[in-house]
């Protein structure tokens, strides 16, 4: 039996999200940004427990921020605290955190069931804030901020460079369901997309009339883009095997010529960022970057969430 009376919904996956979902939260975020929405108190008397594994500035402020901006109260654990390090398993670990927990947000860098098992339950929603695979809060942040530029996300041409990471995986995952967005996608070799998420967002491109392309090379780079996104070339929580991966890199960093082709593109970077490496500090400090309002967003959307997965902010 739930604790109370409010649904529990969990995001782990973007594939978790109707199309209408999506949407809805993504609006919500922006109305959050304006400060048109009437936010109120939904978490009053709720609790939200931040599990983050890994390093994080943007994600675990952004939650811990939203749920007390929200009326809730919260419970933090860094990657050492919980009987998980000394054998107890996931499924035990979530059948007694959602006995005391409204909420957990998380943030891991492994096995992909971990969350899965915590949320074979109805009592505690479980938000994924980064895993391997997929970082789904960090695509509802993107879409939110150009929502907020461009007052529509259909038909918008976005050019992605960098590696194939779990930014890259839930941006091509939430952008493929918008009529008309092209994804480019330019990424070093044997850095790509992985094969089975590329081709889910591919099909959901093809049925809602959206292209998603990747290809591992700068060369016959098309022009007009409205947005160029990067992200840092060392992806949180991971490590390359390959001691000259720089190398394979460096063709794809963001420079200002890029604009030469795109003179109305805006910049977007989920950071942290490296300058002098998979951007030029001429661009993520220019005129043409987001990357600040982008930061910002992410707790006008982690706020969207919270309020979503124990049934609040809907009309
Ligand atoms: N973009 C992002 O997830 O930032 P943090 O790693 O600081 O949370």
């Amino acid at each position: 039996m739930p604790k109370d009376a409010r649904p529990v919904r969990h995001l782990i996956s973007l594939d978790d999200l109707s199309d209408a979902e999506l949407r809805h939260l993504v609006g919500r975020s922006a109305a959050f940004a304006a400060g048109t929405a009437d936010a109120g108190r939904p978490l009053a008397g709720l609790v939200t427990g931040v599990y983050f594994a890994k390093t994080s500035t943007r994600t675990r402020t952004a939650f811990s921020a939203g749920t007390l901006r929200l009326g809730g109260s919260l419970i933090a654990y860094g990657p050492g605290d919980l009987q998980t390090n000394t054998g107890e398993t996931s499924e035990d670990t979530g059948r007694v955190l959602s006995r005391m927990l409204d909420v957990l947000v998380a943030r891991t860098a492994g096995d992909p069931r971990e969350m899965r098992a915590w949320a074979r339950q109805q009592r505690m929603a479980v938000i994924n804030a980064m895993s391997a695979e997929e970082h789904p809060t960090q695509a509802l942040t993107d879409l939110t901020t150009l929502y907020q530029h461009f007052g529509r996300l259909d038909g918008l041409r976005v050019l992605y460079l960098g590696e194939g990471n779990n930014t890259a995986t839930a941006l091509a995952l939430a952008l493929t369901r918008y009529p008309g967005v092209e994804l480019e996608l330019r990424t070093p070799p044997g850095y790509g997309l992985p094969t089975a998420l590329a081709q889910r967002a591919a099909r959901q491109a093809a049925s809602c009339g959206a292209v998603l392309r990747e290809s591992h090379t700068m060369a016959a780079l098309p022009g007009d883009f409205d947005v160029v996104y990067t992200t840092r070339w060392q992806t949180t929580g991971t490590a390359k095997a390959d001691p000259d991966w720089r190398a394979v890199f460096a063709p794809f960093q963001v420079r200002a010529d890029l604009w030469a082709d795109s003179p109305k593109a805006v910049f977007l970077h989920d950071l942290p960022a490296h300058r002098g490496e998979e951007v030029t500090a001429e661009v993520l400090d220019g005129p043409m970057s987001l990357a600040f309002e982008q930061a910002e967003n992410k707790m006008h959307s982690a706020m969207a969430v919270l309020e979503w997965c124990r049934g609040a902010g809907e009309d």
